[in-house]
């Protein structure tokens, strides 16, 4: 019943992790820019531009959407399901470990600390405070997401594509 199920929705699962696994790269570039582009702009001591704005929009906007895509995913994947069928065994697995876990809350508070970040650089009231604020909160989130990160040299591997 449970194989009948997936086969069913195997092609929508197929195109949805396709899909993920293609915004990772909008979702990667983006910080990288937007932790450069703070951290320049905070110790050269520039003004907070449309630009910059721009940026961290375009991060959120990408990280919330990789959030709900990653929470279909959660519901339909087989390797999450497997992690959650026994749950205890699975914690001594590391691939069940890392889809039933890691990814997932890794993930969750790195997309948490992003928003967190650009309320608070929104609440900054001077120029080197917004990119101050920006600059820590999005460097944090950086280093959590891309060590939740799949890289085909990890233990955990996947295809770049
Ligand atoms: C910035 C955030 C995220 C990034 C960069 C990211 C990246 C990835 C990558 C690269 C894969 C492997 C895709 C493939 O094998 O083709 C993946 C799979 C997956 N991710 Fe994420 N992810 C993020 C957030 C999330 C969130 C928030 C959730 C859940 C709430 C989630 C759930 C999953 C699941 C369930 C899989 C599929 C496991 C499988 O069936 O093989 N992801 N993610």
């Amino acid at each position: 019943m449970v194989l009948f199920k997936f086969v069913e929705i195997q092609p929508m699962y197929t195109a949805v992790l396709h899909l993920h696994n293609l915004l990772r790269y909008v979702v990667v570039i983006l910080l990288i820019i937007a932790v450069a582009k703070s951290f320049i702009s905070w110790f050269g001591k520039k003004e907070y531009t449309s630009t910059d704005k721009k940026i961290s929009l375009f991060l959120l906007i990408s990280a919330h959407l990789q959030l709900v895509i990653g929470l279909g995913l959660y519901f339909i994947s087989p390797i999450v399901d497997a992690a959650l069928a026994d749950f205890g065994a699975s914690m001594k697995d590391a691939q069940l470990r890392f889809w039933g876990v890691e990814h997932i809350l890794s993930m969750i508070i790195g997309i948490a600390i992003i928003t967190l970040g650009r309320i608070m650089a929104k609440k900054a009231t001077t120029d080197s405070a917004m990119h101050r604020r920006q600059a820590i909160y999005f460097l944090l989130a950086m280093i959590l997401i891309f060590s939740a990160i799949p890289w085909p040299w990890s233990t955990v591997a996947r295809a770049w594509f």
